[in-house]
């Protein structure tokens, strides 16, 4: 057994090189030139679409949800079920754990068989630029990858809630799954089908946490990509921002919205939509004041099911965008190469 758990090389946590108290950062976050923020102070004029989800019919979601899906691939979602409370009580038990002691997080050390537990590198090559960023990846879905042994045990409400939230979460994407098959001009079913099924489906939870860094303007928080999965509903830090969205070639920086989920499409839905929703790729930017944490709630398809556009999708001006692959196979390459954008969709399309 080599001594670093599979890593390539010993994990530093970045909350360690934050409290040391360094007034720079080490070379290794050091981000090449073009990938570096530009950290502006006025706030785009440009933001993704906010949904009130209390105010509208079934179609007008669709209608809502749809759009947002097919421009920006992102959307905020307010009065959507989920109890304010519910959200803070959440982010407050994870704010606990990765303020507790490092042995006591250390205890939960990941391996990139895996990746559950506490880790802080995606991707395995040796040498690559590290994100300045630590996490915390478990499974809850399906039932036979969750585990509460591999949750953290404190603090003590941290494995209760974490379940309460869940179950929430799994309800609004199946909401949010159907308003995005009815906006397909599918059945609302359609696309929960294709996933494998309500009861086949797989969801992950990674809480990110984002030290405070000394020298944000040269490093990222989490570099640019898109989610592998099926759909991502993230809950943001209500007073600290730091997610951008790509745009054309802009990054806009989004603002929280009290109380709201930001959701995005992820790979998954864009090849089974045959790219008519589209999977945008995201960053976060850090900052010096200021830690921030984020609960990324991912909802993905059948792990072992081969997936391809939606029949009803492909026509003749509009032939199948992508060649069949599970999810399994699928995210083995962002688990070994880390966030790279866009690559792996693009990779996956038809040579016409
Ligand atoms: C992610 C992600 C954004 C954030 O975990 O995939 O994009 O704001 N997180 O932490
Ligand atoms: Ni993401």
């Amino acid at each position: 057994m080599d001594s670093n758990c599979g890593w390539p090389e010993p994990v530093i946590p970045v909350q360690s090189i934050s409290e040391s108290g360094t007034e720079t950062i080490p070379n290794r976050y050091i981000k090449p030139l073009p990938d570096r923020p530009c950290i502006e102070t006025n706030s785009s004029p440009l933001n993704i679409p906010v949904i009130d989800l209390s105010a509208m019919s079934r179609e007008e979601m669709a209608r809502a949800v749809s759009d947002a899906s097919r421009g920006w691939g992102f959307l905020q979602v307010v009065n959507h079920g989920v109890r304010p409370e519910l959200m803070r009580r959440a982010r407050e038990v994870w704010r606990g754990f990765f303020h507790l002691p490092m042995e006591e997080k250390q205890r939960y050390a990941n391996s990139p068989a895996t990746y559950e537990g506490y880790g802080s590198r995606l991707g395995v090559e040796k040498g690559v630029r590290l994100d300045w960023g630590d996490y915390y990846f478990l499974h809850v879905l399906p039932p036979c990858l969750k585990s509460h042994e591999k949750w953290p045990a404190l603090p003590n409400a941290l494995r209760d809630t974490t379940d309460e939230y869940s179950r929430e979460l799994i309800n609004l994407c199946e909401r949010i799954m159907e308003a995005m098959s009815i906006g397909l001009g599918l059945d609302p079913t359609r696309l929960q089908d294709s996933f494998g099924g309500r009861a086949d489906v797989g969801a992950c939870l990674r809480v990110n946490y984002y030290p405070k860094c000394p020298q944000p303007e040269l490093t990222l928080g989490l570099s640019s990509h898109s989610d592998p999965g099926g759909m991502t509903v993230l809950l943001v830090d209500d007073s600290v921002k730091g997610l951008q969205v790509r745009r054309g070639s802009d990054w806009v920086t989004i603002d929280p919205v009290r109380d709201a989920f930001i959701i995005n499409v992820g790979d998954q839905i864009q090849v089974l939509s045959n790219a008519i929703y589209k999977s945008v790729e995201h960053r976060v930017m850090v900052n010096a004041t200021d830690e921030r944490l984020s609960m990324a709630f991912f909802y993905n398809p059948k792990a072992d099911l081969p997936l391809s556009p939606i029949r009803e999708l492909v026509t003749f001006d509009r032939p199948a965008l992508y060649t069949p692959m599970t999810f399994n196979e699928y995210r083995v390459y962002i688990r070994q190469k880390g966030p790279r954008g866009k690559s792996q969709v693009e990779s996956l399309k038809t040579s016409r």
